[in-house]
């Protein structure tokens, strides 16, 4: 059994350390402000932004550490800087921390995003395809991802589509009140993953003996929006959307299209629970 850090324990890293601690694992899940539960696994208070409290903070010695943290964007704080804090300085400083703390991981994961692809026309994409982010999230992603396969400590990136699952679920609310539109013009590829399989795979990931340095974390069938809508507003007895105009100036921007393939992780041994949208969300319309 080992011990296993999760740094950024929110949605995902919560489902995480629940999972680890369940087959045994010690976890310790660490963010800014600890809730005042007990969660089956060991919370650390501490900041991926103050290096020297985050030494002290971290528990000796560690097998693996996750970095899952996420921005919080704040009033008045430059979305750049936050974000460029949490993924690129945050895990930098996270390894540095765990150095500094007498720690030398088996392997450090890091949780990216498809976001580092600038792919805009329903090119299909994989672990080797140029990466062009668009925004600034995917460059500053990109650059933790370097960072990471460049330092001292065995690290994979998984780069996760969108995540959904119990209480992600503004899709279906979105489809059901009748806000969802689909977009103009050619079809608008998404790629998502059910957090339970997202956390399903990182744990996966940590018990192989020498994983890939990057992965891509989606399930098996990227969809074009149209079609989750409409299957969607189907199981959920609304109209499906209509479709934008080309010069409709309230369609909403959408970031890049492109179809991720997940090949890599399927020849890991990794299975999914929910391989497509249909079964992901059927579950959490039957559980409502
Ligand atoms: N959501 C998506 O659709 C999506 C898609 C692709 C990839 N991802 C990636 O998946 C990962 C997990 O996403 P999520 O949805 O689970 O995020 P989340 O629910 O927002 O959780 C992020 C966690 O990070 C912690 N955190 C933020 N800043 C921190 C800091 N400076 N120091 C320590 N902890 C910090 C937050 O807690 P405190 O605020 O209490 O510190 C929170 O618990 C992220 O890396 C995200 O980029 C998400």
């Amino acid at each position: 059994m080992a011990r296993i850090l999760i740094a950024g324990c929110g949605y995902l890293g919560c489902e995480l350390a629940r999972r680890l601690a369940g087959e045994g694992h010690t976890v310790f899940g660490l963010r800014r402000e600890v809730p005042d539960l007990d969660a089956g696994f060991e919370w650390i208070a501490g900041d991926l932004g103050q290096p020297d409290a985050l030494a002290a903070a971290l528990p000796g010695e560690i097998d693996f550490a996750v970095h899952a943290a996420a921005p919080r964007l704040a009033a008045g704080a430059s979305a750049e800087d936050v974000t460029r804090g949490v993924y690129l300085d945050g895990l930098s400083n996270l390894l540095r921390a765990l150095t500094r703390s007498g720690s030398q991981p088996r392997r450090v994961f890091f949780v990216s995003s498809t976001s580092v692809y600038g792919q805009k026309r329903g090119e299909w994409v994989d672990e080797a395809s140029p990466t062009h982010p668009t925004r600034k999230t995917g460059e500053i992603l990109l650059l933790a991802e370097k960072l990471l396969a460049a330092a001292d400590v065995p690290g994979s990136s998984l780069r996760l589509g969108g995540l959904y699952g119990p209480g992600r679920t503004r899709l279906i609310e979105n489809v059901r009140s009748g806000r969802a539109s689909i977009p103009a013009g050619d079809p608008h590829y998404t790629n998502r993953i059910h957090r339970d399989d997202a956390a399903r795979a990182i744990a996966h990931l940590i018990a192989l003996d020498a994983p890939a340095p990057l992965y891509l974390g989606v399930d098996c069938e990227p969809a074009a929006e149209e079609a989750v809508f409409g299957w969607l507003a189907q199981r959920l007895e609304v109209a499906p959307p209509t479709r934008a105009r080309r010069d409709e100036s309230a369609t909403p921007r959408r970031a890049g299209s492109k179809r991720c393939r997940n090949a890599l992780l399927l020849e890991s041994g990794f299975t999914f629970e929910y391989p497509s949208f249909r079964e992901g969300y059927a579950a959490l319309l039957d559980e409502a």
